[in-house]
């Protein structure tokens, strides 16, 4: 697939908010609000505008196919703060998923960071498909929520050897992955009507955010 990476602009922000409704929809649970909480995120100060992917299909008119996009956020230890990148929404058109999109926009932003010089990212996810780019469950680092607890889905990769070495603490996203229902409900009437399912993918999401190590 001719693949070409490149920085999001601001003409590409509703597109890309269409983008990742539809990859998100239906997914987690009925319906989505990944394309509010990326519309949210572009406003904070913890966004990092040189980490805001898009992939685009070169062969189909230059068409945004894929976004990744990240935030710097804190581990918290007594009172010590390190800075942490985390990233997401992560989202591929539905059509060309598995096409090793998703991949490559991680692959490319990962190598990025290191570069950059940031320790590690932290993030919310599925081992299963994290796992193959070096994402550990977080209790092996002595990170955890902000309950104190080891979710299942709270992982970490290291963006260099033992960049974690004596850092542990709280992994705090602080409020900038919040959204707000009503919020949610206002913006929905800028998009196209889409029917909420409920679908197979929804329980093992149900069953990850579960989940304590
Ligand atoms: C997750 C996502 C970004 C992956 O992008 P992609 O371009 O389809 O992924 P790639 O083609 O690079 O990789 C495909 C591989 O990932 C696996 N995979 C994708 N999503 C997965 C998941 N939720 N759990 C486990 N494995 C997953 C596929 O089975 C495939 O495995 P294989 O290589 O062993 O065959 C894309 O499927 C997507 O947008 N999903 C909906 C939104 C979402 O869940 N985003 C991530 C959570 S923030």
């Amino acid at each position: 697939m001719n693949l070409l990476l490149k920085l999001e602009e601001k003409k590409d922000y509703a597109l890309v908010e269409d983008l990742t409704r539809e990859a998100f929809w239906n997914v987690h649970v009925p319906g989505c609000s990944e394309h509010l909480l990326i519309h949210n995120l572009r406003n904070k100060k913890e966004f990092l505008k040189n980490l805001d992917f898009l992939a685009i299909y070169k062969d189909n008119h230059n068409q945004i196919v894929g976004n990744i996009v990240y935030c710097e956020t804190k581990i918290k230890d007594s009172n010590k703060e390190y800075t942490v990148l985390t990233f997401g929404p992560l989202s591929v058109i539905p059509k060309y998923q598995n096409y090793g999109i998703g991949t490559k926009l991680i692959n490319h932003t990962v190598k990025l960071s290191r570069n950059m010089g940031y320790r590690a990212i932290i993030i919310y996810g599925d081992l299963e498909f994290y796992k193959r780019f070096g994402f550990k469950h977080s209790k092996e680092y002595k990170i955890t929520d902000k309950d104190n607890k080891y979710p299942a889905s709270l992982l970490v990769l290291e963006l260099y050897p033992h960049a974690l070495k004596g850092i542990k603490g709280i992994f705090d996203e602080g409020k900038n992955y919040e959204i707000d229902e009503s919020d949610l409900i206002e913006f929905e009437k800028r998009f196209s009507k889409k029917e909420k399912e409920v679908r197979k993918t929804q329980e093992r999401f149900n069953e990850l955010i579960k989940m304590f190590l």
